[in-house]
C-alpha cells in the first residue's frame, strides 16, 4: 500500500476534467505528443516502470512452495493448485512411482490417494506390485495433519502423491502425457453427509465438476484407462427395502452428497455410452478402520470416550435403533482389487469410442448392519472406558436410519467376501488409534 501511494498520488496530479487534458485520439501525433511530453512524460515512465516491476515481484514471491513438488512456482492458469514443476526430475519421480513391478502389472492413477480409503488402496496394490501414483488436493475438510501423515507412509513404500486437484485439466493432461495409466481408481470426492449442509459447492466441485473433469483426461488418454470409483450406499436413499440390492431404486437421496455420488453414477453412464469408457462404480458402505475419517462416528466417539466427554447416540422417531452395516477397511481394499482386476479394458481413444464397454456396479459392503449401541459398548470394552452417553432423536440432516447390503453380485462376480467382524476391525482401528495419538501426544510433550 505504501507502495503504491506514491503512484496513485502521482496519477491525482494528471487533470481528469474535461479541457484541462483532453488527447485528441484522431491526430496521429498524439503518441508523439504524448512521449515526449517534456515535464510529463518522463515521470509517467519511470513510475509506470516501478509499478509493473513491483506486480512482478508480488507475483513471483506470493506464489506458495509445493510441498510434495518442492517447487515455489505457482502457473497463472491454473489457481486451482500448485501445478507442477515442467522438468525433468519431477516428470522422473512421476513415472518411478507408477511403474509396475513386472510387465504383466497395472499402472494406477489413485486419485483421493491421501484420503482413508486411497491410502488403503494404494498400499495394497503397490504390495503386489503394481506401479501407483496418487493424486490429491489436501483439501482441509478434516485435519490435514492426518493426510500428511498417510501420504508420509505412502512415500515410504515409494508412492508418490501429487498435490493438485482433479478439476484441475492442465495437470491431469501433464500426468496423462507422463504415463500411460492402464487404470484409474477414483476415490477423491467431498465425503460426508452433514458438511454438505454447511459446504454444498464442495460436492458438487468435487464429486461432479471433479469427476467429469477426470473422465475428459481419461477419454481423451490413448489407450484408455479402465476406471474403477468409489460410489456409496447412501444413493439407496430412503430405499426400505432391505438388504439394499443393486437392482433397487436410487432415485430418493436423502443428502446432496447422496446425490451426487447418484449423479456421478449416471455421469459414469454417459461416458461409458459415449466413448467406450470402462468404468465400475463402487458402493461402500461405512467403511472403517487404521487412519480412518475423523468426521465419522467411530473415529470421535473414540475420541470423545477417551476425553470424558459425552457422546450422542442417535435413535428413529419411534426410539428404533439407527444401524450401519460397517465395512472393514481391507475387506474393501479386497473388493476394490477384484474390481480392477475384473475391469475390461476401454474401447476407446483419443475421445473416440470403437465399441461397447463394461460398465458396472456393485455393493461393497459386510451384510450385517449393527446398532450404534453396540458399536459403542465395543469401544467402551477396548478402550476400558465408560461411555458418557445421551441418546438422541437423529436430526433430519441427510442421514438416514440403517444401512444394509446384500453383497450377492459382488461376490459371484469379484469373489469379493468380507471376512472382519466389527469387534476385529475395531480392534485394528482403535490400537492405530492409540499408537497413532498416543506418539503425537508424546512428541508435542516435548
Ligand atoms: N469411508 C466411507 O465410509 C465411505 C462410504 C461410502 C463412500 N465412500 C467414498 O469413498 C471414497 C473415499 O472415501 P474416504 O473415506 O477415503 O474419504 P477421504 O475424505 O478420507 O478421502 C478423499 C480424499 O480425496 C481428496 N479430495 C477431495 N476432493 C478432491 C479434489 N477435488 N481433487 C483432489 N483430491 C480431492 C481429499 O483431500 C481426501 O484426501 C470417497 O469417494 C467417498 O465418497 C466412503
Amino acid at each position: 500500500m505504501t507502495q503504491l501511494k506514491p503512484i496513485l498520488t502521482h496519477l491525482d496530479s494528471i487533470p481528469s476534467t474535461p479541457g484541462k487534458f483532453k488527447p485528441d485520439k484522431s491526430s496521429p501525433y498524439n503518441l508523439y505528443r504524448l512521449r515526449f511530453h517534456p515535464t510529463l512524460f518522463p515521470r509517467f515512465t519511470l513510475w509506470s516502470f516501478f509499478f509493473i516491476f513491483f506486480i512482478v515481484l508480488l507475483i513471483f514471491f506470493s506464489s506458495p512452495t509445493n510441498p510434495t513438488t518442492g517447487n515455489s512456482r505457482r502457473s497463472l492458469k491454473n489457481s486451482l493448485s500448485p501445478s507442477p514443476p515442467l522438468g525433468p526430475n519431477w516428470e522422473r519421480r512421476v513415472r518411478a512411482s507408477a511403474r509396475p513391478r513386472s510387465k504383466t502389472g497395472f499402472t494406477v492413477l489413485v486419485t483421493g490417494a491421501a484420503g482413508f480409503v486411497g491410502t488403503h488402496v494404494s498400499l495394497g496394490l503397490k504390495r503386489r506390485g503394481d506401479g501407483v501414483l496418487g493424486l490429491d488436493n489436501f483439501n482441509q475438510y478434516y485435519d490435514v495433519g492426518l493426510k500428511k501423515a498417510r501420504q508420509g507412509l505412502l512415500e515410504r513404500s515409494g508412492i508418490m502423491v501429487v498435490e493438485g486437484d482433479i478439476n484441475d485439466a492442465v495437470l491431469l493432461r501433464k500426468l496423462f502425457d507422463a504415463v500411460a495409466f492402464t487404470h484409474v481408481m477414483h476415490m477423491a470426492a467431498q465425503a460426508g453427509v452433514r458438511y454438505a449442509m454447511q459446504n454444498p459447492g464442495s460436492y458438487v466441485h468435487s464429486n461432479i465438476a471433479g469427476f467429469v473433469s477426470l473422465l475428459e483426461a481419461c477419454k481423451m488418454a490413448n489407450p484408455q484407462p479402465s476406471i474403477v470409483w468409489a460410489s456409496s450406499s447412501s444413493v439407496y436413499g430412503l430405499n426400505s427395502k432391505v438388504p439394499f440390492s443393486e437392482k433397487d431404486r436410487t432415485d430418493q437421496p436423502a443428502s446432496l452428497y447422496a446425490a451426487t455420488k447418484k449423479a456421478g453414477e449416471e455421469i459414469a453412464h454417459t461416458y461409458n455410452h459415449i466413448y467406450g469408457l470402462s468404468i465400475t462404480g463402487l458402493r461402500f458402505f461405512t467403511v472403517y478402520g487404521p487412519w480412518g475419517r475423523p468426521d465419522m462416528a467411530y473415529f470421535f466417539f473414540t475420541k470423545d470416550i477417551l476425553r470424558g466427554k459425552e457422546i450422542k447416540i442417535f435413535e428413529t422417531s419411534d426410539h428404533g435403533s439407527v444401524a450401519r452395516d460397517f465395512t472393514y477397511v481391507d475387506d474393501v481394499v479386497m473388493g476394490c482389487l477384484a474390481a480392477l482386476d475384473t475391469a475390461k479394458k476401454s474401447t476407446g481413444s483419443g475421445g473416440k469410442k470403437k465399441g461397447a464397454a463394461q460398465l458396472r456396479i456393485y455393493n461393497l459392503g459386510n451384510t450385517k448392519p449393527v446398532p450404534v449401541g453396540r458399536l459403542v459398548s465395543i469401544l467402551e470394552k477396548l478402550l476400558k472406558v465408560k461411555a458418557k452417553k445421551k441418546v438422541i432423536q437423529m436430526p433430519r440432516n441427510g442421514d438416514v436410519p440403517f444401512t444394509h447390503a446384500n453383497i450377492t453380485l459382488a461376490h459371484t462376480e469379484l469373489g469379493y467376501k468380507p471376512t472382519t467382524d466389527l469387534e476385529m476391525g475395531l480392534k485394528k482401528f482403535v490400537k492405530w488409534y492409540v499408537s497413532y495419538y498416543g506418539s503425537k501426544k508424546k512428541k508435542s510433550s516435548w
